[in-house]
Order: C-alpha cells, then sequence, then structure tokens
C-alpha cells in the first residue's frame, strides 16, 4: 500500500510540476511591451522604402501620369506621385494596404514582410 500511494504522490506532484510549466508560456502571451527607440532606429524612409513600395504596389493604377482608362477604375484624384500625396492619403493607406485584412492593391501582391515595413513606416510618421 505505501508503495502505492507514494507512486500517487508522485503522480500528483508530476501534474502539479505540469501545470507550473502550462503556465510560463501563458504569460509569454501577453504582447512584448512596445519599443520606444523604434521609430528612432528604423531605416524606413520615402526614398528607400515609401517611394519604391508605391511604385511596385500602387502607382501602375494611383499616378497622374496613367490615364484614365488605363486606371482599372482607380478614382481620377488618389495618386501616390510625390510624398506629399502619400502624406495626404496616409491614413487610407494605413486602412486599405498596411491594415489586418489589406485591399489594395485590389488584386494583393505585397508579401507579408512588405507589409510590416510599409505598417512600420507610416507609424513612424512616413518620413
Ligand atoms: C489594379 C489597380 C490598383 C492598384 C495597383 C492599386 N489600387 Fe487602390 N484603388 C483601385 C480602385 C479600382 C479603387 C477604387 C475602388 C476602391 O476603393 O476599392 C482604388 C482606391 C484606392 C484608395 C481610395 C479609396 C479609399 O479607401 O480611401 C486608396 C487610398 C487606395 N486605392 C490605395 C492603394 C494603395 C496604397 C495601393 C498600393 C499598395 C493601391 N491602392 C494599388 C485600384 C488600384
Amino acid at each position: 500500500m505505501r508503495s502505492w500511494s507514494s507512486a500517487l504522490l508522485a503522480i500528483a506532484l508530476a501534474t502539479l510540476a505540469a501545470c507550473g510549466t502550462d503556465r510560463a508560456p501563458m504569460d509569454g502571451d501577453d504582447p512584448p511591451p512596445p519599443d520606444p527607440d523604434a521609430c528612432e532606429t528604423s531605416y524606413l524612409s520615402y526614398s528607400n522604402f515609401g517611394e519604391p513600395f508605391a511604385l511596385d504596389w500602387c502607382r501602375g493604377c494611383h499616378s497622374s501620369s496613367v490615364p484614365q482608362g488605363m486606371r482599372q477604375k482607380a478614382p481620377m484624384g488618389v495618386n501616390f506621385d510625390t510624398k506629399d500625396d502619400v502624406i495626404r492619403w496616409k491614413e487610407r493607406i494605413a486602412i486599405r494596404a498596411a491594415g489586418p485584412m489589406p485591399t489594395m492593391p485590389p488584386a494583393g501582391g505585397p508579401p507579408d514582410a512588405e507589409r510590416a515595413l510599409l505598417v512600420e513606416w507610416l507609424d513612424c510618421g512616413a518620413r
């Protein structure tokens, strides 16, 4: 009998220990604290990121140099030719192309990693 109860005790202790280790990863589920220096260390700029991104993914439809018939219905006034244009449309670009369910470009395309850089660049002021 004695060996049974110590076996049970061992199982109980092992279960408790397992609970303890189960809890540890749950603490890790909290989002990491925001990094206040993220924008200070971000290397992204309009010239090394914003402009090539707009060129690759947006200006085929959203440029004043694209005539109406070739814009694939992109509204005439919505152009991303310059940094000022992009800043003017910043909030909408964030929602349409850098949100959790992007809808621009309409057919998709930018890989997740590039979308993540767009989020970083916009969050840091599209400088
Ligand atoms: C194949 C053509 C095409 C490409 C490429 C494209 N768009 Fe659009 N865009 C459209 C069309 C069509 C509309 C109007 C319909 C709509 O709003 O969905 C539009 C509308 C918009 C608008 C104005 C409507 C609003 O929500 O404020 C924004 C902003 C926009 N697009 C952002 C972008 C961005 C940013 C990119 C590049 C990442 C992009 N688009 C690439 C076709 C395109």
